[in-house]
């Protein structure tokens, strides 16, 4: 049955809620987006969470992190500002961003959580994902602030984050991303073989792109960095989510594909959008 509380996202609707560049645009407009991601021991997620935004067409990437994933980001992506972390150092020092990308391989452990609370001590939006969700799972302080708060769970790290069972959340999708909005007072996106978006007070969005071929390792962190630029460009938590989910989903359509190749593949599905209608008409 129809679910009146429930939408499923059409490209018309994307089109139109996708920032397009003026002719008086500049980087900072276009949105400057902060990513905190990597560690020493994980270095790939940095890579691909920056390239996400990247490829999705932000204004600017500033990358904070630590020794090891910095080297990665800056032979991959000259386009990056980079910040190199010390142990136990915060973002402060990082520079002027719109919204923040954080979690995506960072690691679990004191460095890590540093790292998080001094981003979500910050007044900008942030898209919390992979290992900083498991962070806040721990530390309930962590999530709690005056900005907005965007989570990009899978089911495991949904279930940490509310408490019910894994099992039971794949189980009964739509009123557990319900829930964790009402209960953790954040927007979620809920990420699977059907992503979904939850906020407060609005319908749940169904995005219905994608294909089983994005279950292969890195494409989060990928979905992380696109949903961080739309974020940064002033979209909402909600927008961002939904419009992210949604190309995410036309990047990686056909396989096989690697994390990176839906990286690669994000401008021409934004191209595919914005040269359709824009108005829903
Ligand atoms: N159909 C469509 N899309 C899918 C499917 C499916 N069957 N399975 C997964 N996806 C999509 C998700 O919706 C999401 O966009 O693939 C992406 C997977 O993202 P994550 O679950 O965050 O996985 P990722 O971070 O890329 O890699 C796994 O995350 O939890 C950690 O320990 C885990 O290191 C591992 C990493
Ligand atoms: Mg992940």
């Amino acid at each position: 049955l129809p679910d009146p509380d429930a939408a499923v996202l059409t490209g018309p609707d994307v089109a139109g809620l996708l920032p397009r560049p003026g002719a008086s645009s500049d980087k900072y407009r276009r949105g400057v987006i902060g990513i905190a991601a990597g560690s020493e021991r994980y270095t790939g997620a940095a890579v691909l969470a920056v390239g996400g935004a990247l490829r999705a067409g932000v204004g600017m990437v500033r990358y904070a992190g630590v020794a090891e994933p910095v080297a990665q980001v800056r032979a991959r992506w000259p386009e990056a500002v980079i910040t190199t972390l010390a142990p136990g150092e915060g973002v402060e020092e990082v520079g002027r961003v719109q919204a923040w990308v954080l979690g995506p391989g960072l690691g679990t452990g004191d460095e890590a959580h540093a790292i998080a609370r001094s981003v979500l001590s910050s007044e900008v939006p942030v898209l919390v994902d992979a290992d900083a969700l498991t962070l806040a799972a721990q530390d309930r302080s962590l999530l709690r602030r005056g900005a907005p708060v965007l989570i990009t769970p899978h089911a495991g790290e949904l279930s940490r984050l509310i408490g019910v069972p894994r099992e039971r959340i794949e189980a009964r999708r739509l009123e557990n991303v319900r829930r964790a909005a009402d209960e953790l007072g954040v927007t979620v996106l809920l990420k699977g073989s059907t992503t979904l978006v939850a906020e407060d007070g609005r319908p749940v969005r169904i995005n219905p792109t994608g294909s089983p071929w994005l279950a292969t390792g890195g494409t989060g962190d990928v979905l992380a960095g696109l949903a961080g630029a739309l974020l940064a460009a002033g979209l909402s938590g909600y927008d961002a989510a939904s419009c992210a989910a949604y190309l995410h989903g036309i990047a990686g359509r056909e396989g096989p594909l690697t994390a990176w190749d839906v990286a690669e593949a994000l401008p021409e599905a934004v191209r595919s959008l914005l040269d359709g209608p824009a108005d829903g008409t």
